[in-house]
Parts: structure tokens; sequence; C-alpha cells
């Protein structure tokens, strides 16, 4: 039985270059000292209720619109519990797809290599995190969201480092949600533990995707700079709008919700500030040489696209 149907280059297993094989060393160090078990650290004997915001409300996508005001604040409280159900179910999502693309890594890469060992890490890590967020909603007591869209990937060269620049585009969304939830005592205890150390453990994900980001580029040839240049805003915008989900405003019976949100002026602040380590990255490595489609799907304001 086929258990692959096609091999679009020489996918032969290879070692990484010196520099990845030092820096997987760190990451494995780094993962040694600091690795956790959700399901031992986490008070998950604390009600999952609405004695407490679940996101801090300036975070919310509704939060400063007329909706809003006219919310009491126990409505926007719940509110609150389904947006982040809503937003761990879009996790639990893109770290299944995250563990797709780097299984499929893996087979490129020597066993002995310890980037390999790294990655394995890094899935065993979202492994965790995924049953962490799945418990959360199990015990939310909201509907199980899921994002409504399949997983596709690409395994060419530029798809690879397409798929890494996502991946960041989503740690670096989640990280800045999770640092504002884990730091504001009006947030849920159970939320705040949960945002904590998802930070903790997603800082060495985002540090092998930037250095496999800051390696690959270079490699590539002029026409898979440009496909990636031509794909990347769309693709960051796409996963943008995964992280906002219309099925909380079906359930809580907001008309119009998913609209009002996306027009929004503090949302939309919200995910250029979530976004800005990602752009100015991206600005510096060379991947964003012209902002104008970034600012025209709201993923960089105009006055910060010369920084
Ligand atoms: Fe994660
Ligand atoms: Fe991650």
């Amino acid at each position: 039985m086929p258990i692959a149907s096609t091999v679009p280059r020489d996918t032969s297993p290879r070692s990484t270059s010196p520099s990845s094989a030092a820096r997987a060393e760190q990451l494995i160090a780094a993962s040694q000292r600091h690795t956790h078990d959700p399901f031992q650290e986490i008070e998950w004997n604390i009600p999952i209720d609405d004695s407490a915001y679940h996101l801090p409300p300036e975070m919310l996508a509704l939060y400063g619109t007329a909706v809003w005001e006219q919310m009491t604040e126990r409505e926007r409280i719940a509110y609150s519990r389904h947006e982040t159900a809503a937003m761990f179910a879009a996790g639990i999502w893109f770290e299944n797809a995250l563990m797709q693309i780097v299984l499929r890594h893996l087979t490129e890469i020597d066993v002995t290599d310890p980037t390999h060992r790294y990655l394995l890490i890094e899935v065993a890590d979202e492994c965790r995190h995924s049953a962490m967020f799945g418990e959360y909603i199990r015990r939310a007591g909201t509907p199980s969201y899921r994002p409504d869209r399949p997983v596709i990937i690409d395994d060419t060269h530029s798809g690879r480092l397409l798929s890494y620049l996502l991946i960041l585009a989503i740690e670096e969304l989640l990280d800045f949600a999770n640092r504002a939830a884990m730091r504001d005592d009006r947030v849920h205890v159970v939320a705040r533990q949960i945002s904590r150390l998802h930070v903790l453990e997603e800082a060495r994900h985002v540090s092998f995707a930037k250095s496999y980001l800051a390696e690959t580029w270079p490699t590539l040839c002029d026409e898979e700079r440009e496909t990636v240049r031509g794909a990347a805003a769309v693709l960051v915008a796409d996963v943008v709008s995964l992280s906002l989900n219309p099925d909380v405003f079906t359930h809580l019976g907001i008309d119009d919700g998913a609209e009002i949100a996306l027009h929004n002026p503090y949302h939309r602040s919200n995910v250029v500030d979530g976004l800005t380590k990602l752009t100015t990255f991206l600005t510096e490595l060379g991947v964003i040489d012209d902002a104008e489609p970034w600012i025209e799907l709201g993923l960089v304001r105009p006055a910060d696209a010369d920084r």
C-alpha cells in the first residue's frame, strides 16, 4: 500500500548545516530545562466559569463597539469565555497543521542530526498544548468551535518556507494574546496558567521558525522568492481570519458580530500589534520588500511601513 504518492524533489534524509545543528542543541537543552505537563501544573479543579474574564477585555474582538457598550458585565465575561474557547480551538487546528508540516519535514532530515531530535520535541510540545486547549474547551461549557477548512501542505522548497512563515505568524499572534492574558489579574486563573505555560514553551518554537526562515530564505532562487513574496501577505491574512470564528456570534445571538468585529478599529489594531514582531522580522530578512499588500490587508499600519 503506498503511503506517499508524490515525491516533489530529492527528499533523501540529509544533515542540516552546522549552525542549524548548534541551534537545535541549544533548543534541546532549553526544552530539558522547561518542559511543562499541563495536567500536573494547571489547577483544573478550579471551575472554568464566569467569575472573571478569560482574555483581557481590550483583546476581545468586539471591545469598544456599540454592541460591546450595550452588553452587561456578565454578558461581556461570558462572551470572553466563548472567544477564548474559539481561540484555543484555532490553536488546536494550527498545531495540528504544524505537526503535519514538521512530521513531513522530519522525513528529510537525517535521524542523527540534532534538528531531528529537536523537531520531535516540538511535536511533543504541541501534543501537550492541544490536549491542554481541549481540556479548557471541555470544561468551559462552550461549543467545540473549530476553523472550517482543510490543512493544505506544500512540500516544495518555497512551500516549506511559506509553511514555516505561517507557523511563525500563528505563534506570534497567539503569543501576543497569551502574554496579555497571563499578566492580567482580571483574567481567570486557569486561562492565565494556560497562557503562561504556552508562552514559556512557544519561545523555542519561535526561535526555531525564525532561524529556519533566516537560513532558508537566502537559498531560494529568484523565482521561488517571488512566489513567497506574492503569497505571504494573503496567506497571513487568511491565518488572521481563522482566529475570528463567526460561530461564537451565532451561538451568542449577536447579529453581524463577525462583520462588526472585522471593522472594529480596536480589533484591527490588535491584529497589527500581534503581527509586529513577524512583519519586522520579514522586512529585515527581505521577504517583505513592498509593504503595500500588507497595508492593504490591514496587517501593517501605513505609518509603521518605513520603520
Ligand atoms: Fe503550542
Ligand atoms: Fe508552537
